[in-house]
């Protein structure tokens, strides 16, 4: 099989390129990215010299770009995204542009070369917040920021292209990832670094929003079942089963590291943030998949990652990540 990857230079992407490559021999993979602050070719440097990989710099809203890339692929898999929720409060328009205008390229050009498998990285917070109980893939979409309206609005996009074209198509909608090459923007590694380096911790509101975690490898192995044997027009919520809030998170990593919780500064409330977020992962978990680490079992691999790799984050935190930084805190 060849796949088109878009956003492969991301953290979910880039994680999920390793684990082809290492499972599938005889796969080719050609990655299509952007290189947007997110994008980092760091996170591919083990496998950039495998023959079985290609890259190519582009912007998935070039028509032109995509059609090319396009050529010979049997599936394409959609990382590409804006996917900071600050960022789409502070500018939605590049949000917009991306997980909707961008989507819809991919579609066509998709459509226009008969590939086998579409398959869109969504996300649970398309469904919005949850007070009680978890969402299944046929609840309505209410989302609450302008990232995840973007979201919802390029799943728009691919259900109408499966509806009215045919377009073969599958959606995953995964809860919040963490594990290596994170950027420093989200709560897990910009937590656990900021301990590192001795900063505190950005906590917002009452820290009791909660999420549920799913170590990045087991997502990237639900896609691959879902690749492989998921139902066509079909849409798979992917999550780990591991709701907690963020005080708690904050917590355990600052109790992995060895660190006070006096490093902990309580600031302003996101707007519109969402309280909490759960997923029934019943229709993935019927193809046979199943997550693989215990979220304790994650944190421990995600601390150590961070922890032995301080040449990748501090790359990242002394460039664009220090200007952002600086907009959101003044520090
Ligand atoms: P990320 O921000 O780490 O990476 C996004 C990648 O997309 C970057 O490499 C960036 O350069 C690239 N990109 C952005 N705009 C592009 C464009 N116009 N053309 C080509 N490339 C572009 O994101 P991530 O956390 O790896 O998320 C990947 C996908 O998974 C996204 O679609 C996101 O919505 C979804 N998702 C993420 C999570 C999570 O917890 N991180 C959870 C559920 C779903
Ligand atoms: O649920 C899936 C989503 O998870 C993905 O679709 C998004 O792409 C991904 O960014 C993530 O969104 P969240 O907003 O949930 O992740 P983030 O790490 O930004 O925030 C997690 C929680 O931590 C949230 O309740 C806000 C809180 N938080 C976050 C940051 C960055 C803080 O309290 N302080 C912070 O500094």
């Amino acid at each position: 099989m060849k796949i088109l990857v878009t956003g492969g230079a991301g953290f979910i992407g880039s994680n999920f390129i390793r684990l082809i490559l290492e499972k599938y021999p005889d796969y080719e993979v050609v990655n299509l990215d952007k290189l947007t602050y997110a994008g980092n070719l760091d996170n591919l440097k083990d496998i950039e010299s495998d023959e079985r990989y290609s890259f190519v710099k582009a912007d998935i809203g070039d028509a032109g770009a995509v059609d090319k890339a396009m050529s010979g692929i049997d599936a394409v898999i959609n990382f590409a995204a804006e996917s900071h929720v600050d960022r789409s409060i502070g500018g939605p328009a590049d949000f917009i542009m991306t997980d909707v205008f961008g989507t819809y390229v991919l579609l066509e050009a998709a459509r226009r070369h008969e590939v086998g498998r579409y398959i869109q990285i969504s996300t649970d917070e398309v469904y919005g917040s949850i007070a009680e109980g978890s969402f299944t893939e046929a609840d309505r979409l209410e989302p609450s920021s302008p990232y995840s309206a973007s979201k919802a609005g390029g799943d728009m996009q691919v259900m109408a292209y499966h509806t009215t074209y045919g377009l073969p198509t599958i959606i995953t909608r995964s809860s919040n990832n963490f594990g290596p090459y994170q950027y420093p923007e989200k709560i897990f590694p910009l937590f656990i670094t900021n301990a590192l380096e001795g900063k505190k911790l950005p906590l917002y509101g009452s820290g009791k929003n909660v999420r549920d975690w799913i170590y990045v490898t087991d997502n990237c192995e639900g896609i691959d079942t879902v690749l492989h044997r998921g139902e066509i027009g079909g849409i798979y919520n992917i999550g780990g089963g591991n709701e907690r809030d963020n005080l708690t998170i904050t917590g355990l990593i600052l109790e992995a590291l060895g660190k006070r919780e006096d490093m902990i500064e309580r600031v302003p409330d996101r707007l519109g943030h969402d309280f909490r977020y759960s997923i029934d992962c019943s229709r993935a978990r019927a193809l046979g998949w199943t997550p693989a680490h215990t979220f304790e079992e994650g944190v421990r691999a995600t601390v150590d990652w961070y922890v032995n790799n301080r040449w990748w984050w501090e790359k990242i935190k002394s460039g664009e990540f220090a200007r952002y930084y600086r907009e959101q805190y003044g520090k």
